[in-house]
């Protein structure tokens, strides 16, 4: 294999001719071809890696791509647009796998039959199950049962909903079963949690794989939306007893939108590669600190958005995917295994009781300096700590598998905690520095359409709230050795 070029220059007099605001993207469809297609926190919008890659692409041949917190799965795509030959993904998040996969795989035009015939069954079973729908709220109410207790009581609705259901279903001589999910009740609706099931029920049946699993998606989007949960937020945060008592989500309407919508991305899709994926796409569930399937030395390009801080304080991306990992049953996953995925992401590994601090960041350890001048913070530190532990770990990891004069494109946030700033971008090249990398240049951006928190609390002090990150940085390293 050829070996890469060091074009360092040609890069940074690319960078430099664009205007200031180049990498916004405040006025872009960020929403073409697969992507969106369900969604997903803090997703870095496509414009970015594509002009990356395309940029890059000038100056060097690229042959693999990287993504090692793929998350939706939008850097991936855009490696196959491009047409770059061998494209990893990985993410710890179950629904992150399943987004990407779905999102990378080509479907021919029979997606539309496959779509024509679902409908066509749901609509049977609806009118099937008629009664049964339109009996069961009053049966649960009748029942004595509240749905929107606040608290998971014991023999309450929030709990117990698949067994209240189960037994209607019975009495009612339907052979519907509602599987046996973790506080069902508190996050829905029982005329929803038929409807769902009924939905599911169908997707199973489908005899294509890759068409089952992109149905599916649509379906575990449907949940979401169906869903108990308070509008437009990324945490799960319940609506209020007097909306749940009120909420009646038009569930089929819901998924039929989106699974139209969805088939109408994957023809775009299809009409753009041309019919055929020339890249291999090669995915994996792995800690990002490990990346065990992908071999050392193989990597002509790195393109990524880690988080910006730990899932309990920043973005719960585990929490985000609960009720779709509970409801499709991904992975098979206990209900501890998936209320344990924020606590295995970066920074999950609790120092509240101390640490040694080990990082080679002068700037990191101002900053842990300074939360731990006041007495009680000893928990944030070790927070902020273990997160750029990890970081460090990656960062590590990736180079690993990267070639020499490969270049790596790190996306990051700059967060407070406590009042104290804790600038990632400058952290991540001091970090980089002790693994071989050279610091090519570091670009800004304005953040405009990444959905996010807008406002955290940085002394978790409820009604404080700081503005925070709207800026991004864009760290650029070489792999020198
Ligand atoms: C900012 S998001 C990536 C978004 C992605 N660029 C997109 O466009 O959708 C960060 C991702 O890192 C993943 N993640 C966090 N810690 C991880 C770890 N230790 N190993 C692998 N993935 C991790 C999260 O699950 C999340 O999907």
């Amino acid at each position: 294999m050829e070996e890469l070029g060091i074009v360092d220059d040609q890069l940074v007099k690319e960078f430099d001719k664009l205007p200031a605001d180049f990498w916004d993207f405040k006025n872009e469809d960020t929403k073409e071809l697969t992507h969106s297609i369900h969604n997903y926190p803090a997703v870095m919008v496509y414009p970015i890696s594509r002009n990356i890659i395309s940029i890059v692409k000038k100056y060097q041949n690229i042959e693999s791509l990287l993504d090692p917190f793929m998350g939706s799965g939008t850097v991936l795509l855009e490696g196959i647009l491009a047409n770059i030959e061998k494209v990893y993904g990985n993410d710890l998040n179950p629904l992150a796998h399943r987004i990407s996969k779905a999102k990378t795989t080509l479907i021919g035009d029979e997606i539309v039959q496959y779509r024509d015939k679902l409908v066509f069954d749901l609509e049977k079973e609806y009118e099937k199950y008629d009664k049964i729908l339109n009996m069961v709220t009053g049966y649960v109410d009748e029942a004595g049962y509240d749905i929107t207790a606040k608290v998971l009581d014991k023999g309450n609705w929030g709990e117990n909903a698949p067994g209240i259901l189960n037994e209607y279903l019975v009495k009612m001589n339907c052979e519907i079963k509602i599987p046996n999910i973790k506080n069902l009740g508190f996050w829905f609706v029982p005329k929803c949690i038929l409807e769902l099931q009924i939905i599911k029920s169908i997707i199973a049946e489908i005899d294509n794989d890759d068409i089952k699993d992109y149905f599916m998606l649509c379906f575990s989007e449907t949940t979401r939306l169906a869903s108990n949960r308070r509008n437009g937020e990324f945490k799960m945060y319940r609506m209020t007893p007097e909306k749940v008592k009120k909420y009646n989500p038009n569930v089929k309407k819901i998924f039929l939108q989106i699974l139209d919508a969805n088939v109408e991305k994957m023809n775009s899709f299809r009409n753009r590669v041309g019919y055929k994926n020339n890249s291999i796409v090669s995915l994996s569930l792995d800690d990002a600190t490990k990346l065990v399937s992908i071999p050392e030395n193989s990597i002509d390009l790195v393109i990524t958005s880690p988080p910006y801080g730990d899932s309990r304080t920043t973005v719960a991306y585990g929490q985000f995917s609960r009720v779709s990992l509970q409801w499709c049953d991904y992975e098979k996953l206990s209900y501890k295994e998936i209320i344990d995925i924020d606590k295995k992401l970066m920074g999950g590994t609790s120092y509240k009781k101390g640490f040694s601090y080990d990082l080679p960041s002068e700037v990191l350890k101002k900053a842990l300096d300074e939360i731990l001048e006041d007495d009680n913070n000893l928990e944030r530190a070790g927070d902020v700590y273990s997160f750029y532990r990890d970081l460090s770990q990656v960062l590590d990891t990736v180079t690993k598998k990267c070639r020499k004069n490969s270049y790596q494109f790190w996306v990051v946030g700059n967060r407070t905690v406590k009042h104290v700033k804790l600038p990632t971008d400058e952290i991540l090249v001091e970090l980089g520095k002790t693994k071989g990398l050279k610091h090519i240049t570091t670009l800004g951006r304005t953040i405009s359409n990444k959905v996010m928190p807008s406002e955290n609390s940085p002394t978790n002090e409820a009604g404080k709230k700081v503005k925070t990150m709207n800026k991004e940085l864009i760290v650029i390293f070489r792999k020198e050795t």
